[in-house]
């Protein structure tokens, strides 16, 4: 449990649901390639794209990228959907990434594989308390990360992912404000490290990203000292001080290219080593450590509700129609605000989907 100006987040109960997510169901062979046929049909006859997260499976990304879908972070998935002149959008993600989809097209049919695919970050931040306590703090603007519910996200200022968060808080701090930040402590921590803000942090957190551990990247880096290391800021800061590069998945995706290393070390999902090595064919990549002392790798690098996406989900909800994400018109209505805030800033910037990386020295 952990507890910041009374607000407390019930670990257990998160961590019980993340053992308790169910993977997709396995298929191989002749039966997978009929499945993937059969998916590419629907899709055109539903006039459906196929919007997919670097973490999903290889199957779905590979299947995305064929059919004219996107394979990509969340902020350029809420950006294609938004574009997209589809009249469905079929999102393997988790619930977040569905449910911001029908916020910025709340007139089109917006399906996911699974409607159960939770996030930690969204499970760590319930809109009720977070309403209290952006009530209690009415000095602050109040800033979310996109990994949180329609809810939370009407209730705030501004939207953000970790490909922008850090330059929109430079830009509100630059201006003298104040920031609330939810719910990831460490992305949190990070950006008020970076851009000095004052920020009071929620104390959420990621359960794949907080598994990674600091003593056990620095033996490997020992071992390794030519590799490059790759961190995703809702790591501990312990892990992202170690790093070469620190982004979002985009950006480290960019930087596996930019950089002159053979071998990287990736501290994210490792279903983001398809695009890695994509991008990167001759390059080797291995995960940084969940191990050691005190580890209970609940995730072992590999997020447990991006895994309940598959080929025989995607077929279902596709054939079927069911798994349409529903978000109460009246809140998307109003978290329509702080995202297109974010999506508007971002076009200012001009920052395309392979934005800049927040590159630092290791420590
Ligand atoms: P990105 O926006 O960097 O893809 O991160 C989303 C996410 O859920 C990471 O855990
Ligand atoms: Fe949420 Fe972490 Fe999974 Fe990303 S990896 S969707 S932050 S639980």
């Amino acid at each position: 449990m952990k507890t910041i100006d009374n607000i407390t987040v019930d670990e257990t109960r998160i961590n019980e649901l993340a053992a308790r997510a169910t993977p997709a169901l396995a298929v191989a062979g002749p039966e997978k390639e009929k499945l993937i046929k059969r998916i590419k049909e629907l899709l055109k006859e539903k006039n459906a794209v196929l919007v997919a997260h670097y973490y999903t499976d290889e199957d779905l990304q590979i299947l995305a990228d064929e059919t004219g879908g996107c394979v990509s972070d969340s902020l350029e998935m809420a950006r294609f959907g938004h574009s997209h002149p589809a009249g469905t959008i079929v999102v393997a993600g988790v619930r977040f990434m569905g449910e911001t989809a029908k916020i910025l097209n709340p007139e089109k049919r917006v399906l996911m594989p699974s409607l159960a695919a939770e996030c930690s970050l969204d499970l760590s931040c319930e809109a009720a308390v977070f309403s209290a306590f952006c009530d209690a703090h009415p000095d602050r603007t109040v800033v979310v990360y996109a990994n949180t519910s329609a809810e939370v996200k009407a209730r705030a200022d501004w939207v953000v992912t970790s490909s922008i968060g850090v330059k929109v808080v430079r830009h509100l701090h630059e201006k003298g404000e104040k920031i609330l930040w939810a719910p990831d402590r460490y992305l949190g921590g990070y950006i008020q490290k970076v851009t000095g803000a004052d920020m009071l942090l929620w104390p959420g957190y990621c359960v794949v990203h907080d598994a990674f551990k600091a003593e056990e990247l620095e033996a490997l880096r020992r071992r390794h000292p030519e590799a490059g290391v790759l961190v995703h800021p809702e790591s501990p800061m312990e892990v992202i001080q170690q790093a070469d590069v620190v982004g979002s998945t985009t950006q480290l995706i960019k930087a596996v290219t930019e950089l002159p290393n053979d071998l990287f070390i990736v501290a994210t999902d490792h279903g983001i080593f398809h695009k890695m090595k994509e991008a990167a064919p001759g390059k080797k990549f291995i995960e940084a450590p969940v191990g050691g002392i005190g580890a209970s790798c609940l995730s072992c690098a590999h997020c447990p509700w991006m895994a309940m996406n598959g080929l025989v989900e995607l077929a279902y909800t596709l054939e079927t129609g069911e798994n349409e994400v529903h978000v109460d018109p009246a809140v998307g209505r109003q978290a329509m605000v702080s995202v297109k805030r974010m999506l508007d800033f971002a076009e200012q910037l001009k920052i395309k989907a392979t934005g800049e990386a927040n590159i630092i020295s290791p420590a």
